[in-house]
């Protein structure tokens, strides 16, 4: 039966953790991944999180199934972090969320459901974009194409070319934006850019699919929402996938969540009647755990201030490694101007490292990146940083 079968290729990100581990050399640095890692390269334990879940242990809570669509505490919370607690969207029951297995999970979710929908339509992403986006929306069914985003020439966004590739869509095209935190170039638009480009998703009847990671990693929980809250304002109909595998630290308990705004309190109702078919046939119901500890942060004004804290501290420090990072790439005789690194938003800088440069941090330095150049500056630290940015000097100018 299996005899046909191809080897197929490692994953563009994950597949580098699989390397990573595999690496004995001491001192290796894996800049690969989007994971957040203090200041003594550990991954955090948020105490926030570790406060929420002391309490759910010692409430000997018993372990039952979870409705399809998860825990309701979870999902208003998840709705508030988008469109804010006095938020008509809410109100009205324009918006409707389902628990999902982490951002990913809820893109599936969502391309599951609009495949269904919109059998004809096509997706497009970003030029770049994470790179599981197109292998998502395409194993959902969907052609895949790009527009236009990122400027090589100036590190920048190539915004008159992301108009022209969206004014030329076709209605029901849909189309995928980061709403803050760029993943992977850190580039994101300004708002009032923002708001040109929602009046074309509203002129072209283009359905847009905001997916937002990073909310808190950018300029702060309220700051990075407000794209979704500008095309929430605009009457649209969307789809938004949440993630807070980064802001609350909890990678592994796959915490998301895939949110719709409808144009009724009706509609949200047979729309989520919908997704519940498409979660029962895929894994069910979500798991408990880690869901119901984001749910208790968010819901308890106490450890939701914690966690806004701790979510600062997370943010601030990635400035400062960028900072830093500029800093001693100078200090170690890089002439080329790095200073877009600081510009740049979330835990990523497109560092304009070529993929054979990339190849050579590899194989020279045991750091590793992806093979685009995008390298996470939340896995850089006080210990890491000098090493990585004498590896990267030595790489650009030899
Ligand atoms: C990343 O881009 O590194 C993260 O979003 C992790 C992932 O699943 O790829």
């Amino acid at each position: 039966l299996f005899e046909s079968v191809e080897l197929a290729p490692r994953d563009p990100i994950l597949g580098l953790n699989e390397q990573y581990n595999a690496d004995a050399r001491t001192g290796k640095v894996n800049l690969g991944v989007g994971v957040y890692y203090d200041d003594q390269g550990r991954l955090p334990l948020l105490e926030s999180v570790s406060k929420a879940e002391t309490a759910r242990i010692e409430a000997h809570a018993a372990r039952g199934y979870l409705p399809m669509e998860g825990i309701a505490g979870y999902n208003k919370g998840a709705q508030t972090l988008l469109f804010g607690a006095d938020s008509p969207i809410i109100s009205s029951g324009r918006a409707l969320t389902a628990q999902a297995l982490g951002g990913t999970g809820a893109l599936k979710i969502g391309a599951d459901f609009l495949k269904a929908l919109l059998p004809n339509a096509k997706v497009v992403i970003s030029n770049p974009s994470w790179e599981n986006h197109r292998a998502l929306f395409e194993r959902a069914g969907f052609p895949v194409e790009t527009y236009a985003y990122y400027d090589a020439a100036t590190h920048g966004l190539d915004f008159p070319g992301m108009l022209a590739s969206l004014r030329a869509l076709p209605a029901q095209t849909i189309v995928i934006l980061h709403a803050c935190c760029h993943n992977p170039t850190g580039v994101d638009p300004t708002f009032e850019q923002w708001q040109e480009i929602v009046q074309i998703v509203k002129e072209n009847k283009l359905v847009p699919f905001l997916d937002i990671a990073y909310q808190g990693f950018g300029d702060g929980l309220e700051e990075d929402a407000s794209v979704v809250r500008l095309f929430a304002q605009q009457d649209l109909t969307m789809l938004v996938s949440s993630s807070f595998s980064k802001s609350f630290s909890l990678y592994g308990e796959r915490v998301g969540a895939l949110t719709l705004v409808t144009s009724s309190k009706d509609e949200s109702v047979r729309v989520l009647s919908q997704l519940k078919r498409i979660i029962r046939t895929n894994y069910s119901n979500p798991p408990t755990h880690g869901g119901t500890v984001v749910s208790t942060v968010l819901n308890t004004p106490e450890l939701y201030t914690l966690w806004t804290t701790e979510l600062a501290g997370m943010r601030e420090r990635i400035r400062t490694m960028r900072v830093q990072l500029v800093e001693k790439l100078k200090a170690h005789g890089v002439t080329q101007n790095f200073d877009f690194v600081l510009d740049q938003r979330g835990m990523f800088s497109y560092s304009g490292l070529t993929s054979q440069q990339v190849d050579r941090l590899r194989d020279e330095h045991a750091i590793y990146a992806v093979s685009s150049g995008r390298i996470c500056v939340a896995a850089l630290n006080s210990r890491n940083i000098d090493y990585v940015a004498k590896a990267i000097a030595s790489v650009l100018t030899a």
